[in-house]
């Protein structure tokens, strides 16, 4: 992805001098507060609330849409985000919105599938070190070498990739509609690009074979089953709903596995009394809020590229219109197509 620097050379509200919790900005966010007082501590509330206000003008006067990923704290999930969701809903909602600014409240690679989908639009990112390690782990040079060693064998892509290693790919899929991409293909052998555990779990339920990469998300591969076997002695009748990128071990342990859209959906859906969401931390806080009585037990595993993005990040993008995403128009062709034909197989599929 290339990103673009703009720098206004005006002021603002985070050079520096933290805003003010004026009775004003207490009473605009107050039902917003409301909301959220089970997971954000009293005492941060003054710290967040003027940024919550100041970023709510700043959408309307920039004709903004705040796209957040189910992984964001809770004051960016249930403070500022007009949608969020999982990738695949980010990305159905970056092509679908009227807005001409999105600030996407996530990592580089939905930011980029975003201006995938909606070129025409200011795409932009809080903070340039949002990364990720699947993506980090593969490139499109990569993609290109695993082509010749399987001749004719289509490149099923997760979308926690660059681009470029898009552009390479046949299509891309997401953890809610992995198994259904690779399944839609209709052939008996697919590459599947770069998350090995998610690979893992499509082979186990599919019939199709499976050639993996050793890319792995540095959040979840640090859960194991041992964990997971003490938190059954520990906290009797605890429902275990686990995201597939989590290695082998720990899915087999698990109750439901699921993307992040479909570990929410189970909890609404099941209300367990007693659960561990085998994912990234903030998620079970963004849940926490509509189900004040089941009990979330917490390991925290944070993912330091998701936690970059912070309020005052999200109002500077606003204010400076930065940082830009913009990509290759070629490589952007070619990439969309993958991503677009994604689009059309998932589109009612759950996770
Ligand atoms: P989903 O939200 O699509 O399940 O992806 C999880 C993740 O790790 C995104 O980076
Ligand atoms: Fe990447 Fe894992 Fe972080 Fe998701 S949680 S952005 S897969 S490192």
């Amino acid at each position: 992805m290339s990103i673009t620097k703009r720098d206004s050379g005006s002021s603002t509200a985070t050079d520096g001098v933290p805003l003010e919790y004026t009775p004003a900005v207490a009473a605009a966010t107050a039902d917003v507060y409301e909301r959220v007082r089970a997971v954000v501590p009293e005492v941060e509330w003054p710290v967040h609330a003027p940024y919550i206000d100041a970023i709510e003008r700043w959408k309307r006067r920039r004709g903004a849409v705040v796209l957040a990923h189910n992984y964001q704290t809770p004051e960016i999930f249930h403070g500022v985000a007009d949608l969020s969701g999982d990738s695949l809903a980010l990305a159905q909602q970056a092509a679908e919105t009227d807005a001409e600014v999105i600030v996407m409240c996530g990592v580089h690679f939905m930011a980029e599938t975003a201006k995938m989908l909606s070129p025409e639009k200011t795409v932009l990112i809080p903070d340039l070190e949002a990364g990720c390690s699947l993506a980090a782990s593969i490139s499109g040079a990569d993609v290109r070498r695993l082509r010749e060693r399987h001749p004719g064998v289509p490149v099923v892509t997760y979308v926690n990739t660059s681009v470029e290693v898009k552009a390479e790919s046949d299509i891309c899929c997401t953890s809610s509609n992995a198994v259904e991409v690779v399944e839609s293909l209709g052939v008996d052998r697919v590459i599947f690009l770069p998350d090995e555990f998610l690979g893992r779990y499509v082979a186990d339920n599919t019939d199709v074979e499976v050639i993996l990469w050793q890319g792995h998300c540095e959040v979840h591969e640090r859960f194991t089953g041992d964990e997971l076997r003490d938190y059954r002695k520990t906290y009797p009748g605890i429902q275990i709903f686990a995201h597939p990128e989590c290695p082998p071990d720990v899915l087999s342990e698990a109750d439901y596995v699921g993307s992040t859209a479909g570990l929410i959906r189970h909890v609404d859906a099941t209300r367990p009394e007693r659960v561990v969401l085998v994912t990234e931390c903030s998620m079970s806080d963004n849940v926490a809020v509509a189900h004040p009585d089941v009990e979330f037990i917490r390991p925290c595993n944070l993912c330091p590229h998701m936690k970059q993005i912070t309020l005052p990040k999200i109002l500077t993008a606003l204010e400076r219109l930065q940082h830009e995403v913009t990509i290759d128009p070629d490589v952007a062709v070619r990439g969309r197509r993958a991503v677009e034909r994604m689009l059309e197989v998932g589109r009612g599929a759950g996770g």
